[in-house]
């Protein structure tokens, strides 16, 4: 089957942060998609066929769909919890509700509102962490295969400090994992991420298992959270005392790669910064939960200075939007805090083609590049009466972008395509 969707049309092909010749854009633009993939973009005027059937967004902006490369899926009922910093935060309010997702019904019930969320917000691809129960990976695979939307996902190994109904044991763990990789990792969309919480909630065995798992699927991503609070690292330091820091204690079991993805990342080491350099380990920024939990200022600059890939995500519910727009306004402030400047054009390259290559899965998603699934936002700049009402002064692309990242939420995503297939009820677009 063949569409084209219509639009002003914008596609970046490098990092506005290293070179002035990064995007192109489409004033009368179209994508030309069939069977899921992009088969061509460019002028209206060269791509429009006569018998070819139209959608056309006009005047919005259309874009590869955002990608939010740190999220938990068993947390949509998290955000919004009064009061704690990370380690209460996880004790009072996260381990007892991701406790209920040992059901398979409540996990299948969530799956299916977690992936409206995201494609209410123009996100069209996630790294989830699912919960410890092998059913709430199983529920999310089955809810994102259904929908052919490109998941990375994983449940989650814990086998100390939490409650029993979240802990599994090093070798459950092992086994679980392996049997969701076989079942899942490469099928459709679908890929594997080999989950262990974080130092605090895994002994020694059971990292041991997750640097197997590891070695022996060098093709799955690993995900995992470091450095995101300070009384988190003196805690896990004193777990494991022969450490010479955090990051030692993953990379004493074989888990450091270029597969790597690091949530947060905020209190780091000279020595932490240079492995990670060397390993081409991502670290992944979560503004609003950074803010939301009092965690601290992710280093953007200081880190891509030091030749770290970063992503940008939402890490709901510690997050406390499923907006990748609200997450860049909020990263656009805590990089302000610290002297730094976060350029439209850079917001929406790291949301799209950034965390695309923070993942190593720019050949698929992140861009318009011919072949690509065709995975796309469109949105709309005055969505609202107070963006409406912004956007009379607009003079530049790049001044619209703006408004969308600082005003925008799911509010002005006017649509979501998920392999070709719009997601969201009946938009403003006229089809001929
Ligand atoms: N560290 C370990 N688990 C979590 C979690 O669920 N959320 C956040 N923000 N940090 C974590
Ligand atoms: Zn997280």
């Amino acid at each position: 089957m063949r569409q084209l969707i219509r639009g002003r049309v914008l596609d970046f092909h490098a990092d506005p942060n290293e070179t002035a010749d990064n995007h192109r854009f489409w004033e009368d633009g179209a994508i030309v998609i069939r069977d899921g993939l992009i088969e061509a973009v460019g002028d209206h005027a060269d791509l429009a066929e006569p018998d070819l059937p139209e959608i056309d967004h006009r005047p919005h902006l259309i874009m590869p769909g955002f990608i939010d490369p740190h999220i938990h899926f068993p947390q949509a009922q998290v955000i919004a919890s009064w009061g704690a910093q990370l380690l209460d935060w996880l004790q009072n309010y996260t381990f007892p509700e991701e406790a209920r997702f040992g059901d398979p019904d409540h996990a299948a019930r969530i799956a299916g509102l977690f992936l409206d969320q995201l494609v209410a917000n123009g996100t069209t691809s996630a790294v989830a962490f699912c919960s410890v129960h092998k059913t709430s990976a199983e529920a999310l695979f089955t809810a994102a295969h259904a929908r052919n939307m490109a998941m990375v996902a994983g449940k989650v190994m814990m086998d100390r400090n939490a409650i029993p109904e979240v802990h599994d044991t090093a070798q459950s763990s092992y086994d679980d994992s392996k049997a969701l990789i076989e079942a899942w990792h490469g099928k459709g969309r679908q890929r594997y991420a080999i989950t262990p919480r974080f130092a605090i909630t895994s002994t020694p065995e059971q990292l041991a298992a997750a640097g197997a798992l590891a070695a022996e699927h060098p093709d799955c991503h690993v995900q995992t959270h470091l450095s995101e609070n300070l009384a988190e690292i003196e805690y896990t330091l004193s777990l494991y005392p022969k450490a010479r820091d955090y990051l030692d204690i993953y990379e004493q079991n074989g888990l450091l790669s270029d597969r790597l993805l690091l949530g947060h990342c905020i209190h780091l080491r000279d020595r932490e910064i240079a492995r990670m350099a060397e390993t081409g380990s991502r670290a992944i920024f979560c503004p609003t939960s950074n803010l939301f939990l009092g965690s601290g200022l992710f280093d953007a600059d200081g880190l891509r200075d030091a030749g770290i890939v970063s992503g940008v995500a939402t890490d709901v519910g510690g997050g406390t939007s499923w907006s990748m727009l609200q997450t860049l306004n909020e990263g656009y402030k805590v990089m302000a805090m610290r002297g730094q400047k976060l350029h439209p054009l850079a917001a929406f390259h790291w949301a799209t083609r950034g965390n695309a290559m923070a993942l190593g899965m720019e050949d698929r998603i992140g861009t318009l590049a011919p072949g690509s699934d065709a995975d796309l936002v469109v949105l709309d700049a005055r969505a609202t009466p107070a963006m409406a009402l912004r956007s009379e002064r607009i003079r530049t692309l790049s001044e619209e972008l703006f408004i969308l990242q600082i005003m925008g939420d799911d509010r002005a995503v006017a649509q979501t395509y998920v392999a070709g297939v719009a997601q969201k009820g009946p938009s403003d677009a006229a089809i001929r």
